[in-house]
């Protein structure tokens, strides 16, 4: 297109302006930062309308449609992308499409969803047991993928790449399942664990970003390992959204629950 137009304007000179927006959208100002916190908060209630309806027996798509519903309720219309249930081994694909299946008791489900405010995004996931109480291998590879995604929310801080982090996430992954004999080989990680554990997050949830660039202070960011066992039934993902500082970052899903016991507990009082 520069070509063209310089043809066509031999008096013109052109300069592409892709790399100065990326640039400039990759770090958030104050009210950037606003936005993005406000969708979270209101992903949290989601969150927790999920969590109230939560029952054996009632469908994923039933369960996309509260979390839709509950945002239009509350003025929130627009969705960072189509939300993700997957309950059991559906948690295991990465965008589970077709919802349509019954959760089942013994399972874990997976959500991974957000509304926007103002034009900015939340992505967040989590994941519940639908009876409220992790256990056995559950538990197991709940617990690895919660390590991993606080030990990198500990290492990550600008001056760092997000391959750095993805980096980081695999050999964390690995380990801890070798650890929890989940795996026998090391190489075998690439099966179980098959994203990256970080993008940049605003106007898109996928935002405009250079991932070569070095994180900078008042960049947004997810953080978001997980790992997938078809033959298990389990697909664990944890997403939170962090904000870059220059030696540390913020969570800014903080408020969501994801450690064990809140999570147990949240069930243990929902009442149903
Ligand atoms: N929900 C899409 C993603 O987490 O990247
Ligand atoms: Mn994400
Ligand atoms: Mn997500």
């Amino acid at each position: 297109l520069r070509d063209e137009l310089e043809a066509k304007y031999p008096q013109l000179s052109t300069l592409d302006v892709k790399p100065f927006i990326t640039s400039l959208r990759m770090v958030k100002s104050p009210y950037e930062i606003e936005q993005i916190r406000d969708a979270i908060a209101a992903t949290n209630l989601g969150i927790n309308k999920l969590i109230l309806s939560l029952r054996p027996g009632i469908m994923e798509y039933e369960l996309a449609d509260i979390f839709e519903f509950f945002g239009r309720s509350q003025n929130r219309s627009k969705l960072s992308f189509p939300t993700i249930v997957g309950s059991g081994k559906n948690a295991t694909c990465l965008h589970y499409p077709t919802q349509n299946c019954a959760v089942r008791s013994g399972e874990l489900i997976l959500f991974d969803l957000g509304y926007k405010s103002n034009g900015y995004c939340a992505d967040i996931s989590r994941t519940f047991p639908v009876d409220g109480v992790f256990t056995g291998n559950m538990k197991k590879v709940y617990e690895a993928v919660l390590n991993c995604n606080k030990a990198v929310i500990e290492y990550a801080h600008a001056g760092l790449t997000i391959a750095d982090l993805q980096e980081y996430a695999k050999t964390f992954l690995k380990n801890e399942c070798v650890r929890l004999e989940l795996l026998d080989e090391e190489d075998d990680i690439r099966k179980v664990y098959f994203h990256n554990v970080s993008h940049h997050l605003g106007l898109d949830t996928h935002d405009a970003s250079n991932r070569e660039k070095p994180l900078e202070e008042g960049n947004v960011i997810t953080v978001e390992p997980g790992l997938y066992f078809a033959d298990l039934g389990i697909g664990v993902r944890i997403e939170d959204d962090i904000l870059i500082h220059e030696s540390s970052c913020e969570v800014l899903s903080a408020g969501i629950p994801k450690e064990i016991e809140d999570i147990e507990k949240l069930f243990r009082t929902k009442g149903n």
